[in-house]
């Protein structure tokens, strides 16, 4: 599935051959992984599109892009007293007749250049929430602000103004204009912004690139895909090039194989464009897939905010942690998450000696060489070690293996393939190549359960060597190197 496409920036494993005796050097430009490789969000050479507004992508972590306070949007009669009722604590469902609550007392804070999720049943209110979002929709109490300026209680014409530079929305049945080619609809929402006939048919074309639609430009809509549609309308959002853009249920009119190829897709645009992006959907799976954080709803409310491992290992009551009793924790959680500490690790300057050491104490039958900054440089094995030090050499260097590594946004169901390869514990490295942790076997043979990949794993376990055959070999070389 996801060798469909291209991935520049897509998350990968690498480093994974055993025994090729290469030293390992840390590849930072490799590093952006998952959450991690969206803030990194390197603009792509070679793609013609300004991404003006985020520059590099590098947000700082804090800077809010979107802020929702106290949300409410009541339908029906007595909107006022509705809320009173509500601060009060009375359930939506007891309010009457004629009177629905779509949205009780929403807040939250986007993040520039994060992907929020809003997750929830149908009639939870997401698209209540992201319509007063985009200011389609008057919310009945609280506020919006995007960019720092408010959304709510502005006069009509700033707010369509406000709307046109700041939020672009994709759609669930994608709205495009039947009689009109791909590029038209993609330039449309240009017009209304004033650009000459020119310069909007340019900046589609960019776009329509960026989605991968080239070629497509005068097709009409009907001759194309469902996915294929579905790019056109996020096309077509991109084209405005707004800040932050909404995308309700956008995918869930997709066939799943094509659902998760624009999931893809859109992490991978997500990762050189740096947008600002709050997707609804009522798939748990679609939500923990893309989601940085997730918001999830039920009956109006927001009943918890987290990242999905958040959501996962620790659900805020009984509702969230049913909804999410049936995700494939492999494909959620991550190295990160699940990483312990690396305990058979040895400085490359210390030698074959001290590795030996190392092993002999930690009982492994392999160890992961550092430099002194703790960059991961490699793995010596205790035979290997044993066989410089009965050699009187001092030096490992080059005799170091590629040690199989991750980084910490490697999910679980990705470390399958390397941990298969190697017979050394996963090492986890963070954005600069160090080491920052191991995932053990018994770890991730418990997340994958008993299958074909966990006893491959399995059988490629290695035990350390004789204890009485290392200490041997250590005191020799002791009085070797005693008697120079
Ligand atoms: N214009 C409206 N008038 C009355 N009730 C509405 C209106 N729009 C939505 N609702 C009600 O608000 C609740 C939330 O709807 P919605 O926001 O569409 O949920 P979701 O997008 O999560 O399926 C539902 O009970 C729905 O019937
Ligand atoms: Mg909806």
């Amino acid at each position: 599935m996801r060798q469909r496409l291209p991935r520049q920036a897509g998350r990968r494993v690498h480093g994974s051959t055993y025994g090729s005796g290469d030293r390992l050097t840390a590849t930072p430009a490799l590093s952006c992984l998952r959450h991690s490789e969206r803030r990194c969000g390197l603009p792509q050479p070679g793609v013609g599109w300004s991404g003006n507004h985020h520059p590099g992508g590098n947000v700082a972590e804090n800077e809010v892009q979107l802020r929702a306070e106290a949300l409410y949007k009541v339908f029906g009669r007595s909107a006022e007293s509705t809320i009173r009722k509500l601060e009060a604590g009375v359930d939506r469902d007891d309010l009457g007749e004629g009177t629905t609550a779509a949205v009780i007392d929403a807040s939250f804070e986007v993040r520039k250049g994060e992907i929020f999720v809003v997750m929830g049943l149908s009639g939870s209110g997401k698209s209540t929430l992201i319509r007063m979002l985009n200011g389609l929709l008057e919310p009945t109490h609280g506020s919006v602000e995007i960019g720092g300026e408010p959304l709510t209680g502005v006069p009509t014409g700033k707010l369509r103004e406000l709307r046109r530079r700041k939020v672009s929305m994709v759609f669930q049945h994608f709205g495009l204009l039947p009689h009109r080619s791909v590029i038209d609809n993609v330039a449309y929402g240009l017009e209304i912004q004033g650009l000459s006939r020119r310069a909007r048919l340019e900046r589609a074309r960019e776009v329509i690139q960026l989605v991968g639609l080239a070629g497509w430009e005068n097709n009409l809509p009907s001759e194309l895909s469902g996915g294929m549609r579905q790019r056109v309308g996020l096309a077509r959002a991109l084209a405005s090039d707004t800040d932050v853009l909404l995308m309700d249920e956008a995918f869930s009119a997709l066939d799943p194989l094509i659902r998760r190829e624009m999931q893809e897709q859109l992490l991978d645009l997500q990762s050189r464009l740096g947008k600002t992006i709050i997707f609804i959907t009522h798939d748990l799976n679609e939500a923990m897939f893309l989601g940085e954080r997730i918001a999830v709803m039920r009956n109006g409310r927001i009943v918890q905010i987290g990242t999905p491992e958040e959501i996962l290992t620790d659900p805020a009551n009984d509702y969230v942690a049913q909804f999410v009793q049936d995700v494939d924790r492999a494909r959620v959680l991550t190295a990160g998450a699940v990483m312990e500490p690396a305990l058979a690790v040895v400085q490359e300057s210390a030698g074959p000696r001290a590795a030996l050491r190392v092993m002999r104490d930690e009982q492994t039958s392999a160890a992961f060489v550092v430099s002194r900054d703790r960059r991961l440089l490699g793995a010596i094995t205790d035979r290997k070690a044993l066989e410089l030090v009965r050699g009187g050499r001092s030096s490992m260097t080059a005799e170091l293996a590629e040690a199989a590594h991750v980084e910490t946004g490697t999910t679980i169901a990705e470390l399958v393939a390397p941990a298969i390869e190697s017979p050394l514990p996963l090492a986890v490295t963070d954005a600069n190549g160090h080491l920052v942790g191991v995932v053990p076997r018994v770890t991730l043979l418990a997340a994958l359960g008993g299958d074909e990949a966990s006893e491959a794993v399995a059988a490629k376990l290695i035990a350390p060597l004789p204890a009485a055959t290392v200490e041997t070999a250590l005191s020799a070389a002791h009085t070797a190197e005693g008697g120079l």
